[in-house]
């Protein structure tokens, strides 16, 4: 037995050739994946915060409750004290997930008569604590400041103006002008959140991230990092100032009513970061990224990609059909390269998502953007 609606919502999205399907561990050649330092299997990092947990006996599996009751262990205000001073932030506030991250700052933070302004690619984590907060809420186009202050403009009255936008788009891997709409929320007393997921590790000074690289750390209320992605780990943190912290750990629901992270998740966070003060990983990505721009251009290829500086490069190829049968291609001659398909992008805006590592060659790059030139 199936409820009949839901039957219904699977086979329309078979129909439409979106259906979303688990897939497995595969051994083709990483352009997929968010670990862009190679983090994720680094024996250092691993072997280190193994050991640590041992040489300071917190040999304990589990976190054994939420932080507010049992599950604050003595590694989250190490980790905290660590984030803060690298990330130069006032506080740092660690969660389970980019994922909770956003939907706790967004539910609990802007509150009845209050307005939340987000650009319209912004990331699902982000729309969903937006629909749980008492807000109201408005799109804004892409990277658009001038739509942006048009909104403004008709939004000024009301209480309290909450901004939010990525320093590196997850779907696109491009950028808002970060110093240009900072300079727009002081004009209009907004407070603008930003989230960093895919720019921590590949931007900044020792991959501190992208606002940090222009210096706007002290200008933006809440930044949210996580360590999913080029720091190879699990969980995220919001950054901002010690009554955001306070406000968050007594309100935010996503943060209060979870089992905490195990002291092993934290360890290797910490390691992680360690690297990232060491690591020439991250030069080697910042190559591989001006590497495969050249090779664009060089294939002529450039007028297909959304513009982007970042380790995620996209083609837009319309249409679930095409995309996911030149993903398919790809897949076959031993490249992971994923389809990102419409209702995840847009209609017509579907398209070919490139993440690059510090670990892919050039030839490695060559080779797909060549093949890419033959399929399209
Ligand atoms: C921009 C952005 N924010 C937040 C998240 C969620 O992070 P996490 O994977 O840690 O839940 C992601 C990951 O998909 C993301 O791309």
């Amino acid at each position: 037995m199936f409820p009949k609606k839901l039957q219904q919502k699977l086979n329309d999205r078979n129909d439409d050739n979106s259906l979303r399907e688990l897939g497995t561990f595969n051994n083709l050649i990483d352009f997929s994946s968010n670990d862009y330092l190679g983090f994720s299997k680094s024996k250092n990092i691993y072997t280190k915060a193994h050991d640590f947990l041992i040489d300071n006996e917190v040999e304990q599996n589990g976190a054994t409750g939420s932080r507010l009751l049992s599950g604050s262990h003595k590694l989250y205000s190490v980790l905290e004290n660590t984030l803060s001073a690298f990330h130069n932030s006032d506080s740092a506030l660690v969660y389970n997930s980019g994922y909770d991250a956003n939907l706790g700052i967004f539910s609990s933070v802007p509150q009845r008569g209050d307005v939340i302004l987000y650009d319209e690619h912004i990331h699902a984590s982000i729309r969903d604590g937006i629909t749980m907060s008492n807000a109201k809420s408005y799109k804004f186009k892409h990277n658009d400041l001038k739509d942006l202050d048009a909104i403004l403009k008709r939004v000024q009255n009301d209480s309290e103006i909450y901004i939010a936008t990525e320093s590196v788009f997850s779907m696109d891997g491009d950028s808002p002008d970060l110093v240009a709409l900072v300079n727009l929320c002081k004009a209009y007393n907004a407070y603008l959140i930003v989230d960093e997921a895919h720019a921590v590790g590949i931007f900044g000074k020792n991959g501190k991230g992208l606002i940090q690289e222009l210096g706007l750390e002290k200008q933006i209320f809440a930044r949210i990092i996580t360590f999913g992605k080029a720091m190879g780990c699990h969980g995220a943190s919001i950054l901002g100032s010690k009554q955001l912290k306070d406000y968050l750990v007594n309100f935010s629901r996503s943060f209060i009513y979870t089992t905490a992270l195990s002291p092993h998740s934290i360890a290797t966070i910490l390691f992680a970061y360690e690297e990232l003060l060491v690591t020439k990983t991250i030069k080697k990505l910042r190559q591989n990224i001006l590497f495969f721009k050249a090779e664009i251009n060089k294939l002529k290829l450039q007028d297909y990609f959304i513009n982007s500086d970042s380790s995620i490069q996209c083609c837009i190829i319309s249409g679930n059909d095409k995309v996911k049968a030149i993903a398919q291609r790809f897949q076959q001659k031993g490249f992971d390269v994923k389809a990102i398909l419409s209702p995840t992008v847009p209609k017509e805006q579907e398209r070919l998502r490139f993440c690059l590592h510090a670990y892919n060659s050039e030839k490695e790059i060559t080779a797909i953007l060549t093949l890419l030139e033959i399929c399209i």
